[in-house]
């Protein structure tokens, strides 16, 4: 089999690795890739990124399956069109995009087939958003309707700061249309978890669950981040929690994606918030979470082209989805300034040999050197039969990576 993975980060440089490891995949194909996945066993790296290229591509190198890595091409329609030609494709259609594409739609969804998630209300007017944000209550979470980059949702503290959110969203448009509808939303407080996951349409089959650290600092201070580091399974993550998960946000999930005939076969992944009053869905996600991948596939012990194959295939509800025993911690490192402005270009050296899995996200190899090229450098995934082991050896070998401007969160997992 040849497989074609779309996107560059560490959630791509994971998949490949991932990917490779199933004995009939002869050759994995990553477009663009990084400075890891082009050393990754079997692979090689395509510098392409556009869905026409990419469908020209899959189709001239007789590509078997194709897994997409980022929201952006899901919600422009790749599997539609790879389908059309007769490619296999893990992803959701256009349509099931719809789901992470507006946080207005995937509200409405909630709503509609009874999934517990926050009060909210939705504005295209900024003088009717502003008097109704007079009347709330605080703290109370602005969210941009359209994709932006995972920035697009800010908690205000008080007025002041929401009716900034407005002009920043609404009147200075930072979003490029994506914050011109705004949906407002009642606080929760408690434990997020992820909860990646992978349908057929007919099937939804969690994963294990994991817990991303989205703030900069430690102590989850900070503006948020795409993620600073996971743990899996996620300790709060209990079975009542998980229980409630598949009763009241998982089912209800499943019956939406059938009653609105949304051909979805592929990822989706949930975020929820653990509260006092019980679970809430804060968000869905078509794709694959990052760094939730880092850490929640290397725990993976089934398959997982195989995994892939029953999804296209529609044969979930027979898979026997099994994981390893065991933690995993994946601590990323970025370079100084994310998520606001930061410098590139600076070599990367392993100064001994790591214990855990190296996964490269804004690196890539200039005449056989490794160089910064992004916010989110790289990260380190270890594993252990205890979350201390798991995160101990993160941390040992992230003290043997060293590039300028290097910066991690000490406290992932704690
Ligand atoms: P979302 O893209 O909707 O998941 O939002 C991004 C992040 O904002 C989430 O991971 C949470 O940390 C936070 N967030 C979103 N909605 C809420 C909410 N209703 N209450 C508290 N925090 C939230
Ligand atoms: N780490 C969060 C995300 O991928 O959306």
């Amino acid at each position: 089999m040849k497989v074609l993975i779309i996107g560059s980060g560490g959630r791509e440089h994971a998949l490949v690795s991932k990917v490779a490891e199933n004995n009939s995949v002869e050759k994995v194909y990553c477009a663009p890739g990084n400075g890891g996945s082009i050393r990754e066993n079997k692979c090689e790296n395509i510098n392409i990124t556009k869905i026409d290229e990419l469908l020209s591509f899959a189709l001239e190198n007789r590509i078997d399956i194709t897994i997409v890595g980022s929201e952006e091409l899901l919600v422009q329609g790749i599997v539609d069109k790879f389908k059309k030609n007769g490619l296999k494709i893990l992803g959701p259609s256009q349509k099931a995009a719809r789901l992470e594409g507006s946080k207005a739609y995937s509200k409405e969804f909630m709503k509609k087939y009874g999934i517990k998630t926050a009060a909210y209300e939705v504005f295209e007017n900024e003088i009717k958003a502003l008097e109704y944000l007079k009347k709330c209550e605080y703290p109370i979470v602005i969210k941009a309707d359209g994709l932006a980059a995972g920035k697009g949702v800010v908690i205000c503290n008080d007025f002041i700061e929401a009716k900034s959110s407005i002009n920043d969203f609404m009147i200075l448009d930072i979003f490029k249309g994506s914050g011109k509808k705004i949906v407002i939303e009642e606080f929760l407080e408690g434990v997020e978890a992820s909860i990646l996951s992978i349908t057929d349409g007919k099937t939804i089959l969690p994963f294990i669950s994991s817990k991303d650290h989205k703030q900069i600092f430690d102590g989850d201070m900070g503006p948020n981040t795409g993620g600073m580091g996971v743990i899996a399974p996620n300790p709060y993550c209990n079975k009542k929690v998980l229980e409630e998960f598949e009763k009241y946000i998982l089912q209800p999930t499943l019956v939406g994606i059938q009653e609105e005939a949304m051909d979805y076969r592929g990822i989706i992944f949930f975020g929820i918030m653990i509260t006092s009053k019980g679970v809430y869905s804060l968000e869905y996600n078509v794709r694959f979470g990052d760094p939730e991948t880092q850490a929640v596939l290397p725990l993976m012990k089934s398959d997982f082209v195989e995994l892939v194959i029953s999804a296209i295939e529609g044969n979930l509800e027979s898979f026997d989805l099994q994981w390893k025993s065991g933690y995993s911690c994946c601590v990323i490192a970025a370079s100084k300034g994310y998520p606001v402005s930061y410098n590139t270009g600076f070599e990367i050296s392993e100064q001994d040999k790591l214990e855990g899995k190296l996964f490269i996200a804004g690196a890539k190899e200039e005449d056989g050197v490794l160089k910064t090229s992004g916010g989110r450098v790289l990260g380190i995934t270890g594993i252990g039969e205890t979350l201390d082991i798991a995160k101990e050896i993160a941390y040992t070998d992230m003290k043997k990576i060293k590039f300028e401007g290097m910066y991690y969160r000490t406290d992932i997992g704690k």
